[in-house]
């Protein structure tokens, strides 16, 4: 982690930022986050990521006392003034505040924010293999376009896929595929690109939305339409899109390998398409 943490306006050295027991966020999961991509210290899709976090910040009525433009500000100095130049996240949380435990809201109590930067390099070697996914019931509350804190029901379902050997869990609901753990799910058939409409079931991914613009750009078609676990069988291609990785290919679910087992040739076009909207830097790239 680099030294230099933001927390309500101050820039603090990481190892002197304290938070009390009593804290909403860690008591009741009582906030919301944002993790940000940053490609040689340039943050990715920066806009898209403030934007969702006020939206995330409206649903559970906290009212934050930093303007979209602040927090941005804040974010942009603590990549200066850590010096990033490399591949590296921001992670910004903010909660409703540290107060005395009770369910209810607390009254005047200001809500906690902070973000950190830590190093991380592309995952290139997933992204040019692909990976391999199960599916698992999506257990999750009702409001998962809020990216909430409470992440209970996605550990554990990362969990047991990692546990079969597997990179992500495909979740869905009535057997309708909503989306991954920590990613959007996509599948290729006949050349359309089908995944599940924004709606309350899904996180409105920031990769997601620019997939869909690269693929009306590239003129593929794009289905934003539910699709069924037994769809999967049939799939040509399949991709997971998320701020950590990327986009990805999942080359096989469950039992079954997915097309040749290997990125098909649109995920590819759309993980060129993304490489060059993050200028990232043509040497980082294998391929
Ligand atoms: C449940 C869930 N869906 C989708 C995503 C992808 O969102 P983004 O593309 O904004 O990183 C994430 C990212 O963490 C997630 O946790």
């Amino acid at each position: 982690m680099y030294p230099i943490v933001w927390s309500k306006g101050k820039y603090l050295h990481k190892d002197s930022l304290m938070f009390p027991l009593e804290e909403r966020g860690l008591q009741f999961g009582d906030g919301v986050y944002e993790v940000i991509r940053v490609y040689r210290g340039d943050m990715y899709l920066l806009d898209e990521h403030i934007d969702r976090l006020y939206r995330s910040l409206e649903s559970i009525r906290i009212t934050l006392n930093f303007t979209p433009e602040e927090v941005k500000g804040a974010l942009k100095n603590i990549v200066e003034r850590n010096k990033v130049d490399e591949d590296a996240f921001i992670y910004l949380q903010v909660t409703r505040g540290s107060a005395a435990r009770d369910h209810l809201f607390p009254e005047n109590v200001e809500p906690n924010i902070y973000a950190y930067v830590k190093r991380k390099k592309r995952p290139i070697e997933l992204l040019e293999k692909g990976v391999k996914a199960i599916t698992l019931k999506d257990e999750r509350w009702d409001n998962c376009y809020i990216k909430s804190l409470n992440l209970l029901p996605n550990v554990l379902a990362k969990q047991l896929a990692a546990d079969r050997g597997a990179f992500e869990a495909i979740l869905h609901r009535d057997n309708v595929v909503t989306e991954g753990s920590s990613s959007n799910i996509f599948l290729v058939k006949d050349d359309v690109i089908y995944t599940h409409p924004e709606s309350k079931y899904i996180l409105s991914g920031c990769v997601r939305s620019r997939v869909i613009h690269f693929a009306n750009e590239l003129g593929i078609n794009v289905r934003e339409e539910p699709f069924h676990v037994s769809d999967i069988e049939k799939a040509d291609e399949m991709f997971l899109t998320s701020s950590t990785s990327e986009i990805m290919a999942i080359v096989q679910v469950n039992d079954m390998t997915i097309g040749e087992g290997k990125p098909g040739e649109i995920t590819r076009r759309l993980q060129k398409e993304y490489e060059k909207d993050a200028a990232i830097v043509q040497e980082e790239v294998s391929r």
